[in-house]
């Protein structure tokens, strides 16, 4: 029996400010996950379960399997217990095998050092079963050493290229927002595949995608491979997950979902990333200035990323811009907005006050990300918010 076989520790990181998102889709997906941490989250499970969180999960950044966690306070310590592994119940012998180090907190910080002592222990174990040299000429296998707390966290990557790159993306626009962060604002939001969507500053598109994939119910991950695939001593399970994904997708949905940008290069790029993913049927993008949004719709929702100012214009036309999307927005019957943004005159020019701000990381930025929550059709609105959610959605939305 390899190690693949039976119940592992599978951990999955999601981006800071959204591990209870993350947490919620895990229990969606019929799992237990443990606490979230440091923008990572836990749960038990099998190879099966490593497939289903790699293809399925909006908001997850990584997943990687625990291989084994032991305390480390000395190098003796570490290369012990890296020793102490089966190594060869999961790395075939001709595994390349890169090993990357993070340190927290704890005796052990020189990175280089720890990498050095990991990749020595396992270079060790396959001397001592084959001799000689590893030749690595097979398939990659990225072993992580992170330690925090004197205890070392040993893990291996199943996701390979970042769960973000859901492969629809061919060109980069203007200040991206990454997949993962779009879903998880969509996934905050009150809206729903029955209700009208709007990004007005939908640069190249990946919130209205986003939303479309949520709306079809098409797995973010099911046009892309993983590094598990690749793992020779484990069972075999993707393609079983790719059928059940295959099989959740709704064609038929109707969905109203719009992206506009006052940039035409912007449009045309946000055309072809929706075409990619499969979702160019469901949504409607126009060139447009956000002080001309209507929408002959009540009760839409608009989620959007504008411009910051970091980069992109002045502080004096930013707060213009602000204004004049506050004017707009304003016009539209009942509508909630959700806008991130690193601006701290944000409401101010917008000219309403958020009735609810949340931190957020856009990459590296520390972001706010303000809601303004309009009537739900039907419901109150605070009923509306929190429904369909999992357990902690109360304290979360
Ligand atoms: C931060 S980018 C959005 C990036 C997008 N979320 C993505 O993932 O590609 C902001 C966008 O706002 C657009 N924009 C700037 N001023 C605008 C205006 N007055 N009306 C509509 N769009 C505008 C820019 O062309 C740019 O594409």
């Amino acid at each position: 029996m390899s190690f693949f076989d039976g119940e592992m520790k599978i951990r999955v990181s999601a981006a800071s400010g959204t591990e209870a998102v993350l947490k919620r889709e895990l229990t969606a997906l019929g799992y237990t996950p443990g606490g979230a941490e440091r923008g990572r989250v836990d749960f038990e499970g099998g190879m099966r379960d490593v497939a289903r969180a790699n293809v399925f999960l909006r908001t997850a950044g990584r997943v990687r399997i625990v291989i084994a966690e032991f305390p480390a306070r000395t190098f003796d310590e570490l290369y012990e217990g890296m020793r102490a592994v089966r190594w060869r119940d999961i790395l075939p012998g001709d595994a390349a095998v890169a090993v990357s180090a993070k340190s927290f907190s704890g005796k052990l910080f020189s990175l280089r050092d720890i990498q050095k002592i990991a990749k020595k222990a396992i270079a060790d174990d396959y001397a001592a079963r084959f001799g000689g040299r590893m030749p690595e000429s097979g398939e990659r296998y990225d072993i992580e050493v992170s330690i925090a707390s004197d205890i070392a966290s040993v893990t291996l990557d199943t996701s390979g290229v970042g769960l973000h790159k859901r492969g629809y993306r061919v060109k980069l626009g203007e200040a991206p927002i990454r997949e993962t962060l779009a879903a998880a604002m969509l996934l905050l939001s009150v809206w729903r595949a029955d209700r009208p969507f709007l990004d007005p500053f939908c640069g190249s598109g990946t919130i209205a995608v986003e939303a479309a994939l949520i709306g079809t119910d098409t797995a973010p991950g099911l046009r892309r491979g993983f590094a598990f695939e690749k793992f020779a001593l484990a069972p075999k399970v993707a393609s079983s997950v790719r059928e059940e994904a295959e099989e959740r997708v709704r064609r038929d949905v109707k969905l109203r979902i719009r992206g506009g940008d006052i940039d035409p290069a912007a449009i045309k790029l946000a055309r072809e990333h929706a075409e990619r993913a499969g979702m160019g049927g469901h949504i409607h993008f126009q060139v447009q200035d956000v002080r001309d949004i209507s929408s002959r719709f009540a009760h839409g929702v608009i989620v959007t990323n504008p411009p910051y100012g970091e980069r992109l214009m002045k502080k004096g036309e930013l707060d213009g811009l602000y204004a004049s999307f506050g004017r707009a927005f304003a016009r539209l019957d009942e509508w909630s907005a959700y806008v991130i943004t690193s601006s701290p005159s944000f409401e101010k020019s917008f000219g309403r006050r958020a009735d609810r701000v949340r931190v957020l990381y856009n990459s590296e930025l520390e972001c706010r990300f303000y809601r303004f929550l309009g009537a739900p059709p039907a419901r109150r609105a605070q009923d509306e918010d929190v429904a369909g959610r999992g357990e902690d959605a109360k304290e979360d939305i």
